[in-house]
């Protein structure tokens, strides 16, 4: 399967893609055909060139969301993704977008989005001093963080006392959970068309 992953930031989730998809889950399963970003300055970028990916960037900032979504999707289907995958992308997505990947686009939130939805939600576990939290794959719809859930992984919290220690407990979840969901889906989906 293709795909096509987007960020704005740092790109751990991108880099724990790119990896299953040379040596772990994603192995024989996926490639990654273009990592896009609607910052061309984002961290993330840069670690994708660096492993010799390529990347497309197309600015945001200043840009109506419906034009820059029907633009940055033109753009993506050059690449034909099979999977469009969410990796601290930090956009609302519009229809303009989604209709051509419908059902196709997946996200990785750091929260039960049943619970929590949008930005901080390591943040919100911690100053709630939750026992543990839960990370969501889930398909994108229009909302925020609103898709239905394809897999919840638990992450116990129990004695992390500052929120570097929850990040850290939650990324190393986030970093296996998102490429065995894409494996999942993928070995699911060649079934289905045997
Ligand atoms: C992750 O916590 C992810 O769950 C959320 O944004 C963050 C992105 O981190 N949607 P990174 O850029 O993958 O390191």
């Amino acid at each position: 399967a293709r795909l096509a992953i987007l960020l704005s930031g740092r790109g751990s989730n991108m880099l724990s893609l790119v990896q299953a998809t040379q040596t772990g889950v994603l192995q024989g399963l996926a490639e990654v055909v273009v990592v896009f970003s609607n910052k061309p300055d984002a961290p993330g970028l840069e670690l994708a060139v660096a492993q010799g990916y390529p990347v497309a960037s197309l600015p945001s900032q200043g840009r109506k969301r419906e034009a820059f979504d029907a633009e940055a999707a033109e753009l993506l289907q050059q690449y034909h993704p099979d999977f469009v995958v969410l990796a601290g992308y930090m956009r609302i997505l519009s229809p303009a977008f989604i209709q051509p990947f419908a059902g196709r686009i997946l996200n990785i939130h750091p929260a039960d989005t049943h619970q929590h939805q949008g930005l901080h939600a390591y943040e919100w576990a911690f100053d709630n001093q939750l026992a543990e939290t839960k990370i969501t794959v889930h398909l994108v719809d229009e909302g925020l963080d609103t898709g239905p859930i394809l897999a919840q992984e638990t992450v116990d919290l129990r004695g992390a006392d500052t929120l570097a220690e929850v990040e850290r407990r939650g990324l190393a979840v986030e970093h296996h959970l998102y490429a065995q969901v894409l494996a999942d889906l993928i070995i699911n989906k060649q079934k289905r068309s045997c």
